[in-house]
């Protein structure tokens, strides 16, 4: 048994070699998973160190979307509806920060998404408008734009469209109406001439839609590359041995049937307690949005990207931490239990999804207009 996930990664060996040997010592003191996860085809070129066209065809989640690569992150996420410029990225910056985009006039965006924070508050529901508390965990906004879908429940689509959400929602921001959230930024001659200039060419640049788009380009810019970036970019050694055997065990035990991709998820809908029913059935997710009984319990697939640095966990942010939120993985979408070891070690691979902050780019603003 000890050697059984070199075997179900030959083509990781290459790079694994030293680590495997290490990590087969520490974690495997019980049967591994069961062979189907070992079915996985990787194609990682040795001495490249990249990843490509894994295939994870024939795991457990027979018959579920089986999603893409691993793959470093982008220096920022495009939108060709919506072109990242520098005009249109200092406006957003300063909308983020903005206050008077609340009908109080004391919360922004960064109230609950504190860039200096990873983009969290850290509550398990958030404090809004006069101190109501929503359902859900804010969620970061870092790397966000990059998901397929945005909120817990894939309820907007794009970044941009997601913006809207919370200035009008009456337990966040709670402005009554588009038009009052155009009025309050129309009321500064400042907003106005820089929605004119990051919106050359339009008779009425300030409307909703282009809040929303000027968030939205600031948000296109708030990727956290990290040490598993500079792994996937062919750096062998910016992993440690133990966090390299941490990624072999969240591939062998079917963590990436979920978590793939870029953002190590944020590209799939699956149900929370996939494997087994999840004691928590209060909030329904995405059945709340398309009424379809098989959307029960379905919620976005939260990308791992700085996940250290986002307790609480999971929709309702009852998970405390890092290590709970894992064993309750295993244990409700994969139905396995982990052994102390084997979490460990991938605790320590989750650890080197964390990234480092844009602190200039993110830095708040000295003073907003009309202030
Ligand atoms: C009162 C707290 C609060 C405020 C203020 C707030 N948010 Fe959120 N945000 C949340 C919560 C809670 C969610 C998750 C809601 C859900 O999924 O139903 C969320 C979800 C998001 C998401 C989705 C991320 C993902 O992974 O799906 C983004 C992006 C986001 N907010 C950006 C913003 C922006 C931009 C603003 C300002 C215009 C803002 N938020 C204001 C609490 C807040
Ligand atoms: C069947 C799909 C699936 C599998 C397999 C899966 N996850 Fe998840 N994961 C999810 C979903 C869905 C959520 C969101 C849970 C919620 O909203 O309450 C989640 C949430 C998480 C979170 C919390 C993230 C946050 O920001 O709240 C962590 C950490 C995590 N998964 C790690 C893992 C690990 C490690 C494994 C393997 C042991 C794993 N997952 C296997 C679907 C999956």
């Amino acid at each position: 048994m000890r050697r059984m996930a070199v075997f179900c990664f030959p083509a990781l060996a290459g790079i694994l070699a030293v680590p495997i040997a290490v990590a087969n010592h520490d974690i495997d003191q019980r049967p591994g998973p069961p062979p189907h996860s070992c079915r996985m085809g990787m194609d990682m070129q040795q001495g490249e160190h990249r990843m490509s066209g894994m295939q994870m065809g024939g795991m457990r989640m027979a018959g579920m979307p089986i999603l893409g690569e691993f793959r470093a992150l982008p220096a920022e996420i495009d939108s060709e509806s919506n072109p990242i410029t520098p005009a249109k990225v200092e406006l957003g910056r300063l909308l983020y920060f903005e206050r008077r985009l609340s009908a109080s006039g004391q919360l922004s965006c960064n109230s609950c998404h504190d860039l200096a924070s990873y983009g969290v508050d850290h509550q398990p529901t958030s404090l809004g408008h006069k101190n109501q508390r929503g359902t859900r965990n804010s969620p970061t906004v870092y790397n966000a734009a990059g998901h397929f879908a945005q909120f817990w429940d894939g309820r907007a689509a794009t970044i941009e469209d997601q913006a809207k959400g919370p200035i009008l929602n009456p337990v966040e921001m709670a402005m009554p109406s588009e038009k009052a959230a155009v009025a309050a930024i129309r009321a500064v001659p400042e907003y106005v001439a820089r929605f004119e200039a990051a919106f050359p060419g339009e008779t009425d640049p300030v409307t909703f839609d282009n809040i929303a788009n000027a968030i939205g380009a600031f948000e296109r810019k708030l990727v956290t590359p990290s040490r598993w970036d500079r792994f996937l970019e062919g750096d062998g050694n910016a992993l440690t041995a133990e966090e390299r055997a941490g990624f072999q065990w969240f591939m062998h035990s079917g963590c990436a049937s979920c978590h793939s991709g870029t953002f190590v998820g944020g590209n799939s809908y699956q149900r929370l307690g996939e494997a087994v029913p999840y004691p928590e059935r209060s909030d329904l997710g995405r059945f709340q949005v398309t009424r379809q009984a098989s959307d029960r319990m379905v919620f976005k697939v939260p990308s791992l990207r700085n996940v250290e640095m986002t307790a609480p966990y999971f929709h309702n942010g009852k998970v405390a931490t890092l290590e709970e939120a894992v064993t309750r993985m295993a244990r409700y979408q994969l139905g396995v239990e982990l052994l102390p070891d084997e979490k460990r070690v991938i605790v320590a691979w989750l650890k080197t999804l964390t990234g480092e902050l844009p602190a200039e780019y993110i830095s708040e603003p000295k003073a907003l207009p009309g202030d």
